[in-house]
């Protein structure tokens, strides 16, 4: 399938903020729920490890993704990681309660931060979930472009997938956000207000989902980006990880220095 630009509800600052926290929450909540936490922290581990960076700066973090459920396995056997969440739209309830259950294991920042422009304050090993499709071939460049330059690790993890199948998977994952809701944690009225008052929680999260699929990189796509930084003496990993409890694989990119 040829990738498509398109554009998503939740990209726009014109959405809610209460409809873009349940968009992000339901990511969060399903790549728990479909086990993906275990498979990316043991190649995050791995990257942070050999790029020997303890500090990990979170763009584009929605809800806190993955990390809320993995940072402990990511830090084991005496390797120290200290995550920032940023995002150009905070959520800053997420951040915060983020912070209050792990404590010292989350900083937060409030104030926006584009991915496109990450401050030259914010140094530490690059992470982008879920995210990385937003941005079309030259911006997506650029970005890593811009860790290379500052001699960043970067890592970027994409769950959806640019295939029918995974387009069919997400469709009928988003009719489940009615039956999920009540589970969702911690709790908010917002997501029952925008699901069974104002329903339209459902129909955005389709709509964001199979856009989302439909801009996906492949790993080869990843790797040719990667390539294009011309970076010297950086490690370029691109790839799949298949997983038995979860129906589209997560795709992959790790660069580090050495
Ligand atoms: C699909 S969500 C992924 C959230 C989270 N990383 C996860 O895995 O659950 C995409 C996030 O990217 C953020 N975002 C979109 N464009 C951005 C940009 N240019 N810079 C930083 N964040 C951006 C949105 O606000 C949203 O929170």
């Amino acid at each position: 399938m040829r990738r498509l630009q398109l554009f998503e509800i939740s990209d726009h600052r014109w959405c809610p903020e209460s409809v873009r926290a349940i968009v992000t929450d339901y990511l969060q909540f399903g790549v728990k729920k479909w086990k993906m936490d275990a498979a990316i922290a043991s190649l995050l581990r791995r990257a942070l490890r050999q790029a020997g960076q303890h500090q990990v700066i979170d763009l584009c973090s929605g809800s806190g993704g993955p990390w809320l459920h993995m940072i402990r396995d990511v830090e084991d056997e005496g390797f120290p990681v200290k995550v920032l969440l940023t995002d150009k739209y905070p959520n800053t309830q997420a951040f915060e309660s983020a912070r209050a259950v792990f404590g010292g294991l989350f900083d937060i920042c409030p104030e926006p931060v584009d991915a496109t422009h990450v401050p030259e304050s914010l140094r530490g090993f690059r992470t982008i979930f879920s995210a990385f499709h937003h941005f079309h071939p030259p911006v997506a460049g650029a970005i890593l472009q811009d860790a290379v330059n500052c001699q960043q690790g970067v890592a970027i993890f994409e769950v959806t997938q640019r295939t029918p199948w995974a387009v069919f998977n997400f469709f009928l994952t988003s009719l489940l956000v009615p039956f999920c809701v009540p589970f969702m944690r911690p709790f908010r009225w917002s997501r029952l207000v925008w699901t069974y008052l104002v329903p339209v929680a459902s129909a955005v999260i389709l709509f964001d989902s199979v856009v989302s699929c439909l801009r996906t990189y492949s790993a080869d796509e990843l790797k040719e980006l990667a390539t294009g930084t011309g970076a010297k003496g950086y490690t370029w990993e691109a790839g799949e990880v298949k997983l038995a409890h979860a129906p589209v694989p997560i795709t992959y990119l790790l660069g580090y220095p050495g």
